[in-house]
Parts: structure tokens; sequence; C-alpha cells
């Protein structure tokens, strides 16, 4: 089906919430904003998206989604630009991703015209919403969920889209400490790790727990065969400079999310003339590179967290500290070219940014 944002029916709230808010001090995932964007599909079809004020949902108990996880997500930020309109950035991406996940899960494609003009036009309903203060931005959470009224396993015939935003402020407020992981697995080829599928952060919760308790922040995943070659930080892609080269694992199994940050990252390495690779990478070359004084800079990159540089690696009983961040050239680079796009304060050579 085709619909244009037109066809979209909006019920507006009478009073906004957004005294609540402390400018100040937002975190992220606390506060959503005053409205939200939802869609059916049923009969092999989508009907009319609606934005109405941001509701609680009601559903039966034997509702499909409830019991078998078939749900996705998706993540996206808008940001202020200096004249104080909203942009979002990279939601094209965002939109085939959640179109990749979906197939992967059983679920209907979510059209262009639901995801994108949806966004546009809740976005715009709520710019009041996109904060302007350093490191902040409204994060913009698109979902689908399986909604039949059945407990039979097998694929959905009924689904909701909705799309809720939140101001939100860093992810994290400094450098991460990670704990590779070489008991539980994240995704093996043929699985789901590429996807945001709901179930993909559900098992992340145990051992996520576990090293929490260990201190450490993250957990580095790594394959499911030999627990050798790293995978993903949490719920981030993750990257690391030995020597002059950028590497980090390529996307080619099925058991990485292809991260629009990372790619976005990957972009702009290349075109600086920084050496990239995108391979397949051992915990054991890590380990000798950081012993031979090669191993210069790590981080993480995600929407919410956009660059989360890491600050130590723990592995059995291996804890590889790495140099002060202040003095790492790329992360940090990397960081000013990225905000100064997605903030529009630099030029957007790759059409990256889409106005509301
Ligand atoms: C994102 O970066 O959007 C993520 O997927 C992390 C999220 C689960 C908080």
């Amino acid at each position: 089906m085709s619909v244009s944002s037109l066809d979209i029916n909006i019920k507006k709230i009478e009073h906004s919430r957004i005294g609540e808010i402390d400018p100040a001090n937002i975190q992220f995932g606390k506060n959503y904003s005053d409205h939200m964007l939802v869609a059916y599909y049923e009969n092999g079809a989508w009907g009319k998206p609606e934005i109405t004020p941001f509701h609680n949902l009601t559903f039966s108990p034997a509702t499909t989604f409830l019991h078998y996880g078939q749900a996705i997500f998706e993540g996206v930020k808008a940001y202020k630009d200096p004249q104080g309109n909203p942009i979002i950035f990279r939601p094209y991406d965002n939109w085939k991703r959640m179109n990749r996940s979906a197939e992967r899960m059983a679920m209907p494609d979510v059209p262009k015209e639901i995801f994108i003009d949806g966004m546009r036009e809740l976005v715009n309903l709520d710019r009041d919403w996109v904060p302007t203060g350093n490191d902040t931005s409204l994060y913009i959470r698109p979902f689908m969920l399986a909604v039949d009224e059945f407990i039979g396993v097998r694929p959905a015939e009924k689904f909701m889209f909705i799309i809720i935003t939140s101001p939100a402020g860093p992810y994290y407020n400094k450098p991460v400490s990670i704990y590779v992981q070489d008991k539980y697995v994240r995704a093996f080829p043929g699985g789901i790790g590429f996807t945001k599928a709901a179930g993909n952060y559900g098992m992340s919760m145990y051992p996520s727990m576990q090293i929490k308790k260990m201190g450490y922040d993250q957990i580095l995943w790594t394959d499911g065969f030999e627990h050798k070659y790293v995978q993903e930080i949490g719920t981030m892609n993750v990257f690391f400079v030995i020597g002059d080269t950028v590497i980090t694992p390529d996307v080619t199994q099925d058991t990485i999310l292809e991260g629009v940050t990372r790619e976005s990252v990957l972009t702009l390495l290349r075109e600086k003339g920084v050496k990239v690779e995108e391979r397949p990478l051992s915990i054991d070359e890590i380990e000798e590179a950081f012993h031979a004084g090669k191993l210069k800079e790590a981080f993480g990159t995600g929407t919410a967290a956009s660059i989360a540089p890491i600050r130590e690696l723990t592995f059995h009983e291996d804890k590889m500290e790495l140099p002060d961040i202040e003095h790492w050239e790329i992360t940090n680079w990397l960081k000013q070219e990225l905000a100064d796009i997605r903030y529009g304060r630099k030029k957007d050579t790759h059409n990256w940014v889409v106005t509301v």
C-alpha cells in the first residue's frame, strides 16, 4: 500500500508534558514526548497510521509477542540544527534494516510512507522535545509487535508498528570497561544476531548482570564455536585501532548488526584516508597487539551511545588498560566529525541528514 503523509490521522494532546523535563538533566530513556505513531497490519495490508497522544497499550494475555518474542525495533536520533530545526540522522538506513529484521522474524515490511513519513510527521509535531544541549538528541524508537491473540506457535498474521520518541542525554558518561565473554554467546551463523530482534537483547540480560556484579560495564561477545573471534560489545559494534589500522569485525556471517553509526564511521575513516579493515578479528590478536604496545584506541559505536571509548578490556586474568583517551586521535576526531554532521554544523556531503 502507499500512504502519503497526508493520510496520517493526527489527534493532538490538549496539554503538553514538556514542562516536566529538566533540560539541564536529560537522561537516556526516562521521558517520552507528547505523541506516538501507531499503525496496524491485518489481512495482508497496513492500515492508515495514526498519531495520538502518548498512551499505554492493552493486550490480551494470549498475544503472540508476549510469549514468543516476535518483536523487532530500531533506534534513530533527531538533532536540532543551528537554526533550531529538527533533523533526523540516516532514517532510511534504519528503515531498510528494520525490514531486514522483519523478513528474518517472519513479519511484514513496513512501507517507507509509514516509517519515514510517519517519523518526520511525529518529530515535526513534537519538535519542542528535541533538546538542544551538548550531547543531547531525540531518541526515536520505531518497533513492531506480533499481536495475534493465539498461543499456538506459528508466525502471526496481525502486527502493530509504533514509533515513540524520547529526549536523550549521553548513554555513557565515561569510557567503558569491558569483559571478554567466553562462556555465553550472543549470536551464531544462521541466527538472528544481525537483526534488532527483542530476543537478542533479552538473552544478554543475565550475562550482563553477571559482569556488572564483577565491576565491568559491558561484554565483548565472542563467536560461539571457539570463543575466539570478537563480535560486538554490549549493544554496540566494536572498533580497535591497531598500529595505523582501524579494524572492525566483518558482518558477513549474520552474527553482527549492520550499525548505522558503524557504517558512518567506516565511510568517514575511508574518506580521510585512514586504513580500515573489516575482517575476523581474534581476541589473541588484540591481546598480542596490546602487549606489543600497538593497541592504540578502542571504541563501540551505536545510535544510543554514538561513539563510546573503551578504557580497559579484561580477558581471563589479563587486564588491558588503554592509554588516556584525551590523546586518542582517531576516536576524538570521529566523535567531533559525526557530531558536526548530526547537529547540522557541517555540510552533509553524504545525504545522511533528513529534515522533517
Ligand atoms: C541503539 O544504539 O539504538 C541500541 O540498539 C541500543 C539500545 C538497545 C539502547
